[in-house]
């Protein structure tokens, strides 16, 4: 197969940052995906429905002209969050609220420190049809970091769907076979989004012959038998597993640093790598529902009526992008061939 035409994809899991970086990454998504939900974690964090729709006008503005690309907002989960701010949000149109726990990842330091004091919010959550979107990591010191997201789901997550049996649960961006086992045996509630970098690399690829910063995001990159299993799961046609690209751009100096920053900036590029995966395990008649159906269905809106189509046509993604007024950001995959184009 040398071309696929699919309906028009979403992004279950984009981040957009603010201001004079809205010029690359909106154009980027809004190039391929017809939504994509805008995580909340800027400075200072989103954590009310007024400055969640306030960003939201500031997304539509960098939104290319004639483009119908529409960025869906999120809330940011504190300690402080009340059941009337989810009341608020879900009577502005907010769909989704993110938690993470306190210090698990970029801008996180606002997150939540105790989840058990959460459920009250949760609660309000699904009575209002919210959906809670987890970054899934314990952040305790004595967890190793290639554990930590077998842990959460171990400690925290078995126990919010206990808790509160009907919210839906989205566990963002997972990264081991066991999530993967986890979400496939849970609930029809609880569903998972997986990122491109997770599928096409292991920790092997982050570390050895030297230490590639533009490979560093979390959760980290596990174990090849984890790859390999998110593998299986993207493309089993299971209606749990779902496009998030987690793209997250970083300065190049940021991430090119004695503490360098976690997150791959994969807008550009992200679809067209999903395609190169499910081509690889010959399953390119899954992409479809992975990244167009499944979301859509899960979040209960309607699918996309347009299609887009991708072509064999392998291309190089470029070195470097240059943000006007900021300077530059590696693209993840960069200078390295890409099978799939976009049409
Ligand atoms: O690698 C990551 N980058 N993981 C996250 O959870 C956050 C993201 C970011 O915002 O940079
Ligand atoms: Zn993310």
């Amino acid at each position: 197969m040398n071309e696929i035409t699919i309906t028009r994809p979403d992004d279950w899991h984009a981040h957009f940052r603010d201001e004079l970086m809205l010029k690359e990454t909106v154009p980027a998504s809004a190039r391929v995906f017809a939504r994509s939900i805008a995580m909340p974690n800027l400075k200072p964090p989103v954590v009310n429905a007024k400055m969640a729709l306030e960003y939201e006008s500031r997304l539509k503005e960098a939104t290319p002209k004639g483009n119908d690309f529409k960025a869906l907002v999120t809330l940011y989960l504190t300690n402080t969050t009340t059941t009337q701010d989810i009341i608020e949000a879900k009577e502005a149109g907010i769909l989704a609220a993110k938690l993470y726990p306190s210090g698990a990842t970029t801008n996180s330091s606002a997150g939540v420190n105790d989840i058990s004091k959460m459920t009250p919010v949760f609660e309000a959550m699904a009575a209002q049809g919210m959906l809670l979107l987890i970054h899934g990591e314990v952040t305790n010191s004595d967890i190793d970091i290639f554990d930590r997201e077998k842990t959460f789901i171990e400690r925290y997550l078995s126990k919010i769907i206990e808790e509160v049996p009907s919210l839906k649960i989205v566990l963002e961006h997972i990264t081991t076979k066991d999530a993967a086992e986890f979400v496939m045996n849970g609930p029809d509630n609880l569903a998972a989004t997986v990122t491109p970098q997770h599928l096409l690399l292991n920790r092997n690829d982050l570390l050895v012959g030297g230490i590639k910063p533009h490979y560093y995001c979390l959760p980290i990159l596990k174990r090849n038998i984890h790859q390999e299993a998110l593998r299986k799961a993207v493309t089993s046609g299971s209606s749990k597993f779902f496009l998030g690209t987690d793209s997250a751009p970083h300065m190049k100096n940021d991430k090119e640093s004695d503490c360098g920053c976690a997150g791959c900036y994969s807008a550009p590029v992200a679809l067209e790598l999903y395609a190169q995966v499910f081509d690889e395990m010959d399953a390119l008649d899954k992409l479809e529902g992975f990244a167009s159906h499944h979301g859509a269905d899960f979040y209960g809106l309607e699918r996309n009526k347009d299609t887009i189509t991708l072509v064999r046509d392998p291309w190089s993604v470029p070195q470097e992008l240059e943000i006007p007024g900021k300077g530059k950001i590696v693209p993840f995959w960069s200078g390295q061939q890409v099978s799939w184009r976009l049409k």
